[in-house]
């Protein structure tokens, strides 16, 4: 409203029109919003009609003054004014758009994918990317005040250790040979911090050729740090502050400090590595409350050390058999036996189990749980990791179901003390955790040789409202340690020194004790941006089948090209 009175010059793209007898009505689009223009018949008539001609989408400036509306629009931000034209250039026209560009798109998803650059001609894609850059400049901010640098690395690299697949890239100069891009700088961070850049950080690319989900893109991109001289508390309360840092400039929220919880202690809570703390539906272990049962499936569950575990749903005693059903049928997907269930409603209790359970014994479960009269407890039992996972998921499945995932506000949590390796039933080795720079908690050191799998690392996660934000370790600065991890890992000393010998040799050179994290930036702004999917907040992304359908790639290269790289494609 300031500017009525004012003449005014806008440039921009015609989103409507709108012809109302003696006057029309343009609705112009700039990268600021939307704003009025009025032409008047009576006053200029040349004007109107070239108005009149404007399709959508052609690009015009407009000179006019601006007015105060007489019928406002409350739901523009503009709407309280319009401009008058008095001058009218058309910049270009423009042929109609695939889908109408505006806030109730007619577009589908892959059509819109294809026709990106107007995709993000919408306000609401618009948004997504100033939230973005929002997201990056803050980040910047706080981390240049708290003495970051921030330092380039390269993209034509080796093999990096984070587990997914490489992207790889032939070389024309190198015939034969391949780069991988990275999927993380990983290895260059950890050499900074010998080169003595003790506070490193990158807004950066990073590649991997893994199954794609709505958290999940092949490049993606991480605020990547790197600190050295440091313990553990100094990064997490860093990267903690970084976080309230963002939700108080973005959001205006002052979040709590953020608690600390082992894995262990996740896991048996809530059967996954990164909770969504915002709802309770616990596992409750029923193992001492079913001791001595001739129920057969319990009983050898029982004899062989595994769990028994419940999570309770309150108000959902009224569950059908179908619904039953159904959820019997989603865990025997997931590799479980059965499903067992008690129901508390007003005629008492009743359960697939009470033919070996008195009404007392099923209610003592219920309490245990939490439970009440109205809910409904879900029972499953089996090997204790199995079953603790198969117990996350369902929890995780009612949650969406009761609509629990949509509960407001924001849990951070801090998940610490991951185990420092994983074995691999089929392959019979170990796998790294995190990647094989994690450093052993030192007091579980002495188990290198003898219970490998009970060490736990010096790692730790950020999760959010049940969203892996972030994850980092204590690296091994000791190349004995770095050793006894690889003969761990089962890598022979040469495939060691092939993958990683650089760093190894570099560790030989002064290596300061140092630590880092990582943030998942694309779910980062997806978290403040209020959805599950990362792809609305990259520019351009690419599909589930890993493809951008706008430039049409992964495509063929032309058989000259393939030569040049010693190259040649077989059926
Ligand atoms: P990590 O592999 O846990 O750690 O990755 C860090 C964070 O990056 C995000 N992320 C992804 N986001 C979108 N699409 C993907 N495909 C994808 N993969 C991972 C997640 C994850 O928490 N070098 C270590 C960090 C370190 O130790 O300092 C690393 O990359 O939010």
């Amino acid at each position: 409203m300031e500017h009525v009175g004012q003449t005014v010059t806008l440039s921009g793209w015609v989103q409507r029109s709108r012809d109302m007898g003696g006057l029309t009505f343009l609705d112009l689009r700039d990268r600021y919003g939307l704003t009025q223009l009025s032409f008047n018949l009576s006053v200029n008539e040349k004007l109107c009609m070239d108005a009149r001609k404007l399709g959508r989408e052609f690009v015009i400036q407009a000179t006019g003054l601006v007015k105060e509306r007489s019928s406002k629009n409350a739901k523009m931000p503009t709407g309280d004014i319009e401009i008058e034209v008095t001058a009218l250039k058309i910049l270009n026209a423009s042929q109609t758009p695939p889908f109408t560009i505006e806030e109730n798109t007619d577009g589908g998803e892959e059509l819109r994918m294809k026709y990106r650059y107007l995709d993000l001609r919408r306000e609401t894609v618009r948004k997504k990317l100033e939230l973005r850059h929002t997201l990056a400049r803050y980040t910047r901010q706080y981390l240049d005040d708290q003495a970051f640098i921030e330092v380039e690395t390269p993209v034509l690299i080796k093999s990096t250790p984070e587990g997914a697949r490489d992207f790889i890239v032939p070389s024309r100069l190198n015939q034969g040979e391949f780069y991988a891009l990275p999927q993380s700088p990983q290895t260059f961070k950890q050499l900074l911090m010998v080169s003595g850049f003790d506070r490193y950080y990158q807004i950066v690319k990073c590649f991997r050729d893994e199954d794609l989900r709505a958290d999940r893109q092949p490049e993606f991109t991480q605020i990547d740090c790197e600190m050295s001289f440091v313990e553990r508390d100094d990064i997490l309360n860093t990267f903690e502050g970084l976080t309230k840092f963002l939700f108080k400039k973005i959001k205006g929220i002052d979040l709590p400090d953020f608690p600390r919880m082992s894995y262990d202690e996740a896991m048996a809570r809530y059967g996954i590595d990164k909770p969504d703390t915002r709802f309770a539906m616990e596992i409750c272990p029923l193992n001492e409350h079913v001791a001595d049962t001739d129920f057969a499936v319990f009983k050898s569950v029982m004899d062989e050390k595994g769990l028994i575990g419940g999570i309770c749903t309150a108000g959902c005693a009224e569950y059908s058999r179908k619904q039953l059903d159904e959820l019997t049928e989603w865990v025997k997907d997931r590799g479980m036996k059965g499903l067992v269930y008690v129901k508390w409603n007003k005629e008492g209790i009743k359960s697939s189990v009470d033919k070996f359970f008195s009404p007392e014994q099923l209610k003592s479960w219920m309490e245990a749980a939490g439970g009440k009269e109205g809910d409904l407890l879900l029972v499953l039992a089996g090997p204790l990791e199995k079953t603790q996972k198969a117990l996350g998921e369902l929890r995780l499945e009612l949650a969406k179901q009761l609509g629990l995932r949509d509960t407001p506000g924001y849990n951070p949590l801090w998940v610490i003390d991951f185990p420092l390796v994983e074995y691999n039933e089929e392959e019979g080795r170990f796998y790294a955790m995190h990647h094989p720079f994690t450093s052993p908690n030192p007091e579980d050191l002495h188990l290198m040789e003898t219970a490998p799998a009970a060490i736990r690392a010096n790692a730790y996660d950020l999760v959010i409202n049940g969203v892996e934000i972030g994850g980092g370790s204590i690296r091994i600065h000791d190349r004995g340690v770095q050793q006894k991890m690889f003969d761990l890992l089962g890598f022979t000393r040469e495939e060691a020194q092939e993958q990683f010998g650089f760093l190894m040799n570099a560790f030989e050179y002064g290596a300061p004790p140092h630590g880092g994290i990582a943030f998942g930036f694309d779910r980062l702004c997806a978290m403040f941006g209020g959805v599950e999917s990362i792809r609305d907040f990259i520019a351009f992304p690419k599909n589930n089948a890993g493809r951008d359908v706008m430039i049409d790639a992964p495509g063929a290269v032309n058989p000259a090209q393939l030569k040049e790289l010693g190259l040649r494609i077989t059926e």
